[in-house]
């Protein structure tokens, strides 16, 4: 056997051509709206959508063309050698006027009170290429506003049958539930009877629709778009890590959407992740503070926290060992918090660390989309920052420690979502001489000993995760948190300032870069800047 070079890949074959004028090549085979989109041209579409094969049917698309008489649809004509295309001639400009004419037959003028309207394709088209008046006096053909399944509504007379979402479940989902019923100008999107959508990636189709067709049934009349922040951020549902953007309105979410990242997720969520912000703002959600001083004193002010739980943690350390103090982390966390966590211990000369995490389940595997079986954000951080093997297995020795009297004080982060502390701890941190934990929903098992702190979540911080593929992403603040609510960071910093560690309190980006700089190689030289908003691999 010889050690021969593997081929080289076959050279790509390249098209010339000329659009408005302008000379281009493109390699064969790229569709006339590819190349207009990569040029910097806009060729108005609909059915078009570069996750989905183009099918061609709403004629939005359609460009003049050297070498056919007629206009052709510019998403599914691939570019020819030599010809000339036109985008912008008045054929096309008429073409497509004519297009939208057809459209707004039957289409209502619903605007006003549709969840679409602001970003709606058909209000913009309608706008920059449409006609300016309506010839229409006939009635409009009516279809009905009718549930496709317990998330999603369609309302008929909307749709413009443009197919993306139909597309969406053979191709993406893989699960086939919508299909076009009846013919002509009756045509609208429907389920089978007895089937209705309800996958787990069904809430693309709400996204994919151009118009105010599907409606989402959690998103109806919630808000205005114009009206909201978008915030670049990250899902925390599982360990996948997709790409999204958090949209509110006066600190309060309103929806998550899907934001494009091709190595992860490309254009969508899965519908765990999209709804799986509303525990932010439910009633059991811990907002006070409770502090109970060594004389058994409680307060809710945690103005001087850090250097109260300081002094708590030496004294215990210094009379009973430095191992009888421990901390428990979680895979919620970020990168920075986990740093500084790590810092605390390593101050108080303890390396008794745990982690939480919520237990793994069945990966689901779609056609082009996959939801990962790990439901923590952050699994690879805690490994990275804490070491391996902190899960079940260092809790339990944590657990064994408390239950022989040898672990004498711990500070707890139950910051998981839906997954409040198991039994046994619950019982076990109050038999402690100091136990303090942040914790996210309220928990009436933990004893009146022990010191409770509100913990924030993925919306209202900044930090960085590792995804199950070791990609280094962002968490960005959308909405600050409740009002007296402080981030874990902030406290375990002003912990660590109280034992002399660092003389103030640092933003999470300074923090992640002493974190390469002085305790995690692997980070050395990079930044939340470099990072971005498409992340980067780690490398190994
Ligand atoms: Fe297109 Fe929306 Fe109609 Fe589906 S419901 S065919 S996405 S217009
Ligand atoms: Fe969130 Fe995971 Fe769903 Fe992606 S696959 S949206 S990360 S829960
Ligand atoms: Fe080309 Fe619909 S976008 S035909």
């Amino acid at each position: 056997m010889t050690n021969a070079a593997p081929a080289a890949p076959p050279p790509v074959k390249l098209v010339q051509f000329k659009i408005n004028g302008r000379p281009m090549q493109v390699p064969a085979g790229t569709s006339i709206i590819q190349a207009a989109h990569a040029a910097g041209i806009d060729v108005p579409y609909f059915c078009y959508h570069p996750g989905l094969t183009p099918a061609g049917n709403c004629r939005m698309c359609l460009v003049e063309v050297s070498n056919s008489k007629k206009p052709v649809a510019a998403c599914v004509t691939p570019v020819a050698e030599n010809v000339e295309v036109l985008t912008d001639s008045p054929g096309a400009r008429k073409a497509r006027e004519g297009v939208l004419e057809l459209m707004l037959v039957n289409h209502p003028l619903d605007c006003p009170i549709c969840d679409k309207s602001g970003e709606c394709m058909l209000q913009d088209h309608t706008y920059d290429h449409g006609p300016d008046h309506s010839r229409m006096i006939e009635p409009k053909v009516l279809k009905a506003t009718k549930d496709l399944g317990s998330k999603i509504t369609i309302w008929g007379n909307r749709c413009i049958v443009c197919t993306r979402c139909v597309r969406f479940c053979d191709e993406v989902a893989g699960t086939g539930e919508l299909c076009v019923v009846e013919r002509g100008d009756h045509s609208v999107v429907d389920v089978f009877p007895n089937y209705p959508i309800e996958n787990p990636l069904a809430m693309n189709t709400v996204d994919l629709c151009p118009v105010g067709a599907l409606i989402s049934k959690d998103f109806l009349y919630q808000a205005r778009v114009w009206n909201m922040r978008r915030q670049s951020s990250i899902c925390a549902g599982c360990a996948r890590g997709c790409n999204i953007e958090i949209q509110t309105i006066r600190n309060e979410i309103k929806r998550l959407m899907p934001r494009f990242q091709p190595e992860i997720n490309s254009y969508w969520m899965c519908d765990y992740g999209r709804f799986d912000y509303k525990y932010i703002g439910t009633e059991d959600r811990q907002l006070r503070y409770r502090l109970v001083g060594s004389s058994g004193a409680v307060s809710a002010n945690p103005a001087g926290i850090g250097a109260n739980f300081a002094l708590r943690l030496k004294n215990i350390a210094d009379q009973h060992g430095r191992e009888a103090v421990v901390g428990i982390a979680s895979a919620f966390m970020t990168l920075e918090e986990l740093y500084l966590f790590r810092r605390l211990f390593e101050q108080l000369g303890s390396s008794r660390l745990a982690a939480l995490a919520r237990p793994m389940a069945a990966e689901e595997r779609f056609k082009k989309f996959t939801i990962s079986g790990d439901k923590n954000p952050n699994r690879a951080g805690v490994e990275l920052v804490l070491g391996k093997g902190r899960f079940e297995g260092a809790l339990k020795e944590i657990k064994d420690g408390m239950r022989q009297g040898k672990i004498r004080a711990a500070l707890v982060i139950a910051d998981l979502p839906h997954q409040s502390l198991d039994e046994e701890l619950a019982q076990l941190l109050g038999k402690l001489e100091f136990a303090a934990v942040f914790l996210l929903q309220q928990d009436p098992r933990l004893a009146g000993s022990v010191s409770i702190m509100p913990a924030t979540t993925f919306a209202e911080k900044t930090g960085v995760m590792i995804n199950e593929d070791g990609r280094l992403q962002r968490l960005q603040t959308a909405v600050q948190p409740p009002r007296r609510v402080r981030c874990e960071g902030e406290i375990f910093q002003e912990i660590l300032v109280a034992l002399g560690e660092r003389d103030r309190i640092h933003s999470p980006a300074a923090v992640f870069q002493q974190m390469g700089e002085q305790g995690v190689p692997e980070l050395r030289g990079l930044s939340h800047r470099e990072i971005g908003d498409q992340g980067l691999v780690l490398k190994k």
